[in-house]
């Protein structure tokens, strides 16, 4: 049984009456997320924005830190689009769900639109209402910052004396001027000194027109603890292992960690994604089980993709963005038809369920070499992404680097190995497979090539072709094991132990 929130009530604390117990007063500020409880606020199943990852973690950790009783509220923008009621009404802000307001995500019917005018536009304007009217309304023990959208507000907390966590889901940055703050009514004269400017600022007026504040570095910096969304890709930052990774956060990161204020905290997948309760499978299975009912998900699934209709054949699925700057949806066209032509007599077949800049690049080599009845690129869907990796038998992975990477752990809970390259957060959850020794659950490269890839399929594929009997003992027994160790509990409790590191006050009371 997975040790989930769900199945282990017995490890909620109990409610407690005084706010006093309930630990610190935490304001949690995040762009995205992909849903929130009921006890959070009304219209609470309205409350959906997600654009990544960074959407599902933050949920999980609403979710996981409200059903503790841990005194939380949450800021996000309003996307008034997004969150709209069926007559047509607003969602209002409730006692622990605060709305920033802004026209500007009014209007748009996604998370974040592309051009940098506009991420930019919609972070300032969202850091404005949390800085200025939500922390002032909360008053706030502690604030979880999330991403580089929220980087000005350590800083300015600083200056309120609130301590802040910072985590680091992802390295993207923009860097805007003090110019641009006041324009977009961040009165950033008031905490100035504490951000990370590209030039040493000499003062303000100095540095106001021409000097840019990196905003994931200014997180950094004046954050009271950071984490990263695993250990290793918090050492490849350290140590400069990404070319992509300015100089200036491996620095800054080096001198956090030095102190003892940065740490690597992993991920969880949300608890929905529980094989035996995942009501968007056809059939649901639990690990001893699997070996049917996938056999069931994949006849479902290859009808849908209009794939050959054989519960026989190996299926690889494809999981995440078609991004070829972190996710490595290149590496997979460099190979696609040679693989399936050398794999034409076991009948393999690619199942690709995502969006991205890839996607039409994908879809060119499928109709160049006609591979219709073989490999499937899809958009994004959810139901068929759950349906993916109930019915497919690997996840593809094989990102350039990856902070920490959900599909993985999704896949070994679902008995669908992760094929992927060892870097970052992939390194920390994926093990090779190794049968003798029952140990591993998936299949991992070393080197960011398409070679490699390709060595990692191959290497499932012989797996694949093993004695169904092994096969079988393997995949039962990583299912289990990844229902014990990809625990949300355990994550949830991590980042109840840095809150209350952070605020004195409250040790001895986090853990219930
Ligand atoms: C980002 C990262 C991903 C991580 C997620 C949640 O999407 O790319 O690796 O799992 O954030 O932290």
């Amino acid at each position: 049984m997975p040790n989930t929130l769900e199945t282990h009530p017995e490890i909620l604390p109990q409610k407690q009456t005084s706010t006093a117990r309930r630990g610190p007063k935490i304001l949690f500020v995040t762009p995205e997320i992909s849903y929130v409880s009921n006890s959070m606020c009304n219209d609470a199943q309205r409350v959906r924005a997600k654009a990544g990852g960074l959407a599902d973690v933050a949920a999980l950790l609403v979710d996981g830190l409200k059903k503790r009783h841990r005194d939380l509220h949450l800021a996000l923008p309003n996307y008034r689009q997004l969150f709209r009621t069926e007559n047509g009404g607003t969602l209002t802000e409730s006692k622990r769900v605060h709305l920033a307001e802004d026209c500007h995500f009014y209007r748009r019917h996604g998370v974040y639109q592309t051009s940098r005018h506009d991420l930019l536009r919609s972070a300032l304007a969202f850091q404005r209402e949390v800085i200025h009217r939500i922390i002032p309304k909360v008053k706030p023990d502690i604030i979880h910052c999330n991403d580089w959208m929220t980087g000005l507000i350590p800083a300015a907390a600083k200056r309120l004396g609130i301590p802040t966590l910072f985590t680091i889901h992802n390295i993207h940055t923009e860097r805007p001027t003090l110019a641009e703050l006041e324009n977009n009514g961040v009165f950033g004269a008031d905490f100035w000194e504490e951000l990370y400017f590209e030039n040493y600022p000499e003062n303000y007026d100095e540095s106001y027109w021409t000097n840019p504040i990196d905003l994931l570095a200014s997180g950094i910096r004046a954050a009271d603890h950071v984490n990263v969304v695993s250990p290793t890709f918090l050492d490849e930052i350290r140590y400069g292992h990404h070319e992509n990774i300015p100089g200036r956060i491996s620095h800054l990161l080096w001198e956090k960690h030095a102190v003892g204020a940065a740490s690597g905290i992993v991920n969880s997948p949300d608890p929905s994604f529980n094989p035996q309760k995942d009501s968007l499978l056809t059939e649901r299975y639990k690990s001893k089980t699997h070996h049917e009912a996938k056999a069931v998900n994949k006849l479902a699934l290859q009808h849908t993709l209009g794939l050959d209709e054989n519960p026989d054949v190996p299926m690889l699925f494809w999981p995440s963005r078609l991004d070829p700057i972190q996710k490595g949806p290149q590496l997979l066209a460099e190979i696609l038809p040679q693989l399936i032509q050398d794999y034409h007599d076991i009948g393999l077949q690619i199942a690709i369920i995502a969006d991205g800049p890839w996607e039409q690049g994908l879809h060119d080599i499928v109709n160049a070499h006609g591979l219709h009845r073989r490999v499937a690129v899809h958009g994004f869907s959810e139901p068929l992404s759950r349906q993916g990796f109930g019915g497919a038998d690997y996840v593809l992975m094989p990102s350039s680097f990856e902070p920490c990477g959900l599909p993985q752990m999704i896949g070994a809970r679902y008995g669908t190995l992760p094929i992927v390259h060892h870097t970052g957060g992939l390194k920390d959850t994926v093990q090779h497979l190794n049968i003798e020794e029952n140990t591993g659950n998936g299949f991992a490269f070393e080197h960011f090539d398409a070679g490699g890839l390709r060595w990692a399929i191959d290497e499932a594929l012989r797996f694949h072709l093993s004695d169904e009997s092994i096969r079988i003992k393997q995949v039962t027994r990583i299912m289990e094991e990844a229902a014990r160790n990809f625990s949300p509990v355990e994550v949830v409790k991590q980042y109840e132990d840095l809150y209350t590191g952070l605020v004195p006050s409250f040790m001895g009371e986090a853990r219930a």
